[in-house]
């Protein structure tokens, strides 16, 4: 039988598999999210995700040490204070939970990147990102406030600010602010195209930053929507963002894709809570093996075209890059 084109025959050997792979990855590109929380001698383990903890300041280094160890090179920070407040003024105090928790970890790890997650919706007693004007998430009077937060991350260490709040206009506001201080050289990561999202719920819990009433479907995106996403891609990246974002991953591999095509930054991809847990669910169970469902997370994103991937499974992934099991 006359068959000159066999795809086959680069799959027989497993070299012959990994030698003509397209997608290649490296553990540098790995971000993994730490949440911090006030108080000390804390780590205890998120209910709903389990593996992941909560640490106080002076517990922090011990995972650091743990990341190091595995070749993880940077974290992002999630602040969970004591107190909230309606302004959310916790969230730009000097010895803010972040804050301490920058100082501490810097002294200790110096070597690792730093980035910080900034948004309201942890510090604020309502649970929302921004400042309200009645019911109302309010633009235009949140944005000062983000650009306190993330001035003061950066002066207390921040290596790059990560804005999360999906306000119009704040990359600008914030880019203004840290240029006017002299941080020029302080990448903005923009979550640029997050949408209103049900994976969040884990998340929520973990930081107790569910909003108190209504939900986030004025500020975060509709799923339905593929072209606004390129919209505020493109938007951030004219307001100056390094870096934009697609939150979560899985279920819009679709708009990694498109924004990809569409901008010349690195494009990052956030795997979060709930894709966190849904794997760690279904393996509990026994229904699905938990490393291969990782591996094929992972390496979907990337082929989509991402090539910065933020994920609570980054350890386990730079094991299995290690093993030469992916990338
Ligand atoms: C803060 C923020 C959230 C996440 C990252 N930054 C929660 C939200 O928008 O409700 C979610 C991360 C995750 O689910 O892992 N705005």
């Amino acid at each position: 039988m006359e068959m000159l084109k066999r795809p086959r025959r680069l799959r027989y050997k497993e070299g012959l598999r990994k030698m003509v792979r397209e997608t290649r990855m490296d553990k540098s590109s790995l971000i993994y999210p730490l949440f911090v929380k006030d108080g000390t001698q804390i780590q205890e383990e998120i209910p709903s995700m389990v593996g992941q903890y909560r640490f106080s300041v002076d517990c922090l280094p011990f995972e650091l040490e743990r990341l190091s160890k595995a070749g993880i090179s940077s974290v992002m920070l999630f602040g969970i204070p004591e107190e909230k407040d309606e302004a959310g003024s916790q969230a730009y105090q000097e010895n803010g939970i972040i804050q301490r928790a920058l100082n501490e970890a810097k002294k200790q790890f110096p070597n690792l990147y730093y980035i910080t997650d900034v948004c309201l919706c942890e510090y604020t007693s309502n649970g929302h990102c921004g400042l309200l004007k009645g019911e109302e998430v309010d633009n235009d009077s949140t944005l000062s406030l983000l650009s306190k937060i993330a001035l003061s991350h950066v002066e207390a260490g921040a290596d790059m600010v990560a804005p999360s709040d999906m306000m119009d206009g704040r990359v600008l506001a914030i880019r203004r602010t840290l240029d006017k201080y002299h941080y020029t050289r302080v990448p903005i990561l923009s979550y640029a195209v997050k949408y209103a999202s049900a994976f969040y719920g884990p998340f929520r819990e973990a930081a107790g930053s569910a909003p108190s009433f209504g939900d986030r479907k004025s500020y975060q995106m509709d799923y339905h929507n593929r072209r606004e996403g390129i919209k505020e891609a493109l938007l951030d990246v004219e307001e100056g963002a390094d870096i934009i974002m697609v939150k979560p991953a899985l279920s819009y591999l679709d708009i990694i894709s498109e924004v990809s095509k569409v901008t010349t930054i690195p494009i990052a991809a956030y795997s979060v809570s709930g894709e966190y847990a849904m794997v760690k669910a279904a393996s509990q169970m026994g229904w699905m093996e938990e490393d291969k469902m990782i591996c094929e997370m992972a390496v979907s994103t990337f082929r989509a075209g991402a090539s910065v991937y933020l994920t609570y499974f980054a350890k386990e992934l730079a094991q299995f890059m290690d093993e030469g099991r992916i990338g």
